[in-house]
């Protein structure tokens, strides 16, 4: 015992004991501490969550507000949803009224409702571009949460990527049940479309050169001729049947440098009026141009195997300079032009494809 305890009338155990207690207390203490600290984290993490959902959906709505959704996008999305409908009922149709039996009339049905497909997700594109909803959801790929809120709302951008989801299955589906050169192709093709699909939104963030972008539009077209030439000519090997399409190689180029126009563009920027090419916007469109030129000039020389395909590749090169003002005019939404554009090129390709050449 020293002088102080001894002045404080402290004994050693007296000394154990308070000591034996405050330890206690200060564990008490420390649980206590302990339990609210592990509350605390639990409600922060959870606030985190909740905040990390939100902004998510705020980036999500500042993005989404990139698209405006007017009336006319709602139309869109309409008809854009009926031509989804009719897809699904031609394939029905196709299926039960063939002359084929079970399976055989099965796939019959799919390669309708897939080509249909196929070429309105072309089509989603390019509302996707034309209404500026290029990156309405981020570069958040392939879904976001409430990706089919955002359909049901209108999102052009949140549609593109259910149907190519739907394009996906039963491009699976019809590998399955009747492997071949168009459904092979067709898989691996949409396969490699969805992954360039990632990079056309860094295209559009400007992290990633516009050759992706155009990549993923000449895979698009790819994927619609596999299931349209396996539907008009089944058992044609596709790749020697599109080697042998003299008509479809410009035109196919013109779509790649069409998406190139699109991406080195970039997201909501002017391609600009030139006399002169100065950029590489401006000779990304001269270049088009100059492919959509050879497609006329191929068709007119190959006349009189494609009339229809030609007179409609003259209207495009109309079609083509329009879309050209609008897109310096209104750079952030040039509007329904983009999709007729593409709705032609789409057209011209049906065309080649059905004329027989005589
Ligand atoms: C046979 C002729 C043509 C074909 C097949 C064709 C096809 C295409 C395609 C597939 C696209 C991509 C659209 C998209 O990304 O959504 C495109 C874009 C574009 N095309 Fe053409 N095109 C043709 C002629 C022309 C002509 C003559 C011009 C005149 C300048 C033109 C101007 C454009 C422009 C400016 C874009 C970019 C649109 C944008 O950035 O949103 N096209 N074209």
């Amino acid at each position: 015992m020293n002088k102080a305890e001894e002045s404080a009338g402290l004994s050693t155990g007296d000394y154990l004991a308070g000591w034996q207690r405050g330890k206690a207390e200060w564990c008490v203490d420390a649980n206590r501490w302990k339990s609210t600290l592990m509350k605390e984290m639990a409600s922060r993490s959870v606030s985190e969550q909740k905040n990390s959902a939100l902004s998510a959906s705020a980036g999500t709505t500042s993005l989404a507000a990139e698209g405006e959704m007017t009336r006319t996008v709602r139309v869109i999305g309409l008809v854009m949803a009926g031509l989804v409908a009719g897809a699904l009922l031609a394939g029905l149709w196709k299926a039960s009224t063939g002359v084929q039996p079970g399976t055989a009339a099965l796939v019959g049905g799919l390669f309708l409702t897939e080509v249909i497909l196929a070429g309105v997700l072309i089509l989603l594109g390019s509302i996707v571009e034309g209404y500026g909803y290029g990156l309405s959801l981020g570069t958040r790929w392939p879904y976001t949460r409430n990706i089919v809120v955002l359909m049901v709302r209108g999102d052009p951008e949140a549609a593109h990527r259910v149907v190519a989801t739907l394009v996906g299955l039963i491009a699976l589906a019809l590998a399955i049940l009747a492997p071949g050169s168009a459904t092979l192709s067709g898989l691996a093709l949409v396969v490699i479309t969805a992954l360039f699909g990632i990079g056309t939104l860094h295209v559009l963030a400007g992290r990633v050169p516009a050759f992706v972008h155009g990549t993923h539009g000449l895979l698009a077209y790819g994927v619609f001729l596999s299931y349209l030439t396996g539907l008009a000519f089944p058992g044609i090997p596709f790749w020697s049947y599109l080697g042998a399409m003299a008509a479809l190689h410009p035109l196919l180029l013109a779509v790649f440098l069409g998406g190139m126009t699109t991406g080195q563009r970039g997201f909501g920027q002017p391609i600009g009026a030139f006399y002169r090419p100065q950029r590489l916007a401006h000779w990304t469109v001269a270049a088009h141009v100059l492919a959509a030129l050879s497609v006329v000039a191929t068709l007119g020389w190959l006349m009189p195997a494609y009339p229809l395909a030609f007179y409609l590749a003259v209207a495009q090169v109309a079609v083509g300079f329009l879309l050209f003002h609008a897109v310096n005019l209104k750079p952030k939404n040039p509007g329904i032009i983009v999709a007729f554009h593409q709705c032609m090129a789409l057209l011209i390709t049906t065309a080649i494809i059905l004329s027989l050449p005589r």
